[in-house]
């Protein structure tokens, strides 16, 4: 059994990444259902909507699950609170410093994981006493590190500057991709995209849709100035594009950028004004699944490529 099955208590060494809008109890609990780690995502949820998909979660599974929480969340202190409050095991911090909560979570009991892009960030995790680290490459969805750094350049960077255990991210969606990582010295890994375009993940089906038929090439990291997004091609990153071109200011972009846009993309469909956030590796995939399927064809690649490479 390797680090990281043990200190999360899970059967394989799969984490689903906490998403905005997409990651509530329904998709959180069937990953852990189904023997993996699933991650309710506070990022996109306020303190009582998360208090009240933290019992759901509860009930709908008796297996280990966490919260990721995004430490430049606004209300981050009474969430912090909350999760302690609600009994929470495992939490993922992210999109921040890891000495600003690891302490206080640890002092509580709670197993945390912090989210880097860069081995100097992974060296800042063991000094903050995370638990394991999960490094996430430029492939990735979501928000994303400025260095670019790729997966497969990541893992062994970070794996040479820490000990702890290691997940990997960006670009993991199958089997084959879990191995490689644990070839590159990851313990697991976590997976984002694959499971937002599942059924049971809350993203809108006009999203899920558009994902499905993207094409290698789809998706851009763009707003580095701001925070670095993956978007998807369409209305919104050809007008961040522009304004990117024309050396628009962080004002400018914050501007454009505006308020509850990716709620309005991700959340409610909205393909023309929405924010569209995925990862380049979901021009592989073209079909809704199941979270079970999910999980029982990542495992059968997994071991059917070992066997493969070891014959
Ligand atoms: C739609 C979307 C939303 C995301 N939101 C968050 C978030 O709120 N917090 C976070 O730490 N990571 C977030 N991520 C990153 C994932 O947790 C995960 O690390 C990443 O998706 C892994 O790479 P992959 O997309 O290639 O699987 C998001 C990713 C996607 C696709």
């Amino acid at each position: 059994m390797n680090r990281i099955c043990q200190l999360f208590k899970i059967d394989y060494p799969i984490v689903q990444g906490g998403m905005v809008w997409c990651s509530g109890w329904r998709l959180a609990a069937a990953v852990s259902n189904a023997g993996g780690l699933g991650l309710l995502g506070a990022g996109s949820m306020h303190p009582d909507v998360l208090r009240e998909h933290i019992r759901k979660c509860k009930a709908a599974t008796n297996k280990p699950f966490g919260v990721n929480v995004p430490l430049m969340y606004p209300e981050i202190e009474s969430v912090m609170n909350l999760l302690v409050e609600e009994g929470v095991k495992i939490v993922f911090t992210s999109a921040g410093n890891p000495k600003a909560w690891t302490g206080f979570l640890k002092e509580r009991g709670i197993i945390v994981a912090h989210v880097v892009s860069s081995s100097k960030f992974a060296v800042k995790c063991e000094e903050a006493g995370v638990d394991a680290i999960v490094a996430e490459g430029f492939e990735a969805g979501g928000h994303n590190g400025r260095e670019e750094t790729t997966t497969l350049c990541l893992i062994p960077a970070v794996r040479k500057a820490t000990s702890l255990p290691l997940l990997a991210a960006g670009g993991i969606g199958t089997g084959e991709a879990l191995l490689a990582v644990q070839a590159l010295g990851a313990e697991g890994a976590q997976i984002g995209t694959r499971f937002a375009l599942t059924k049971e993940s809350s993203a809108h089906e006009n999203f899920k849709q558009l994902c499905l038929n993207l094409n290698e090439g789809d998706t851009k990291l763009l707003l580095k100035k701001l925070s670095p997004t993956r978007l998807i091609k369409g209305d919104f990153m050809t007008a961040v594009e522009a304004a990117e071109a024309r050396g628009a200011s962080v004002e400018e972009l914050r501007e454009l950028l505006g308020r509850g846009r990716a709620k309005k993309g991700l959340f409610e469909g909205d393909m023309k004004e929405g924010e569209l956030e995925i990862g380049q590796i979901a021009s592989l995939f073209h079909q809704i699944q199941s979270v079970d399927e999910v999980m029982s064809e990542i495992v059968t690649a997994y071991n059917q490529a070992l066997k493969a490479i070891n014959n």
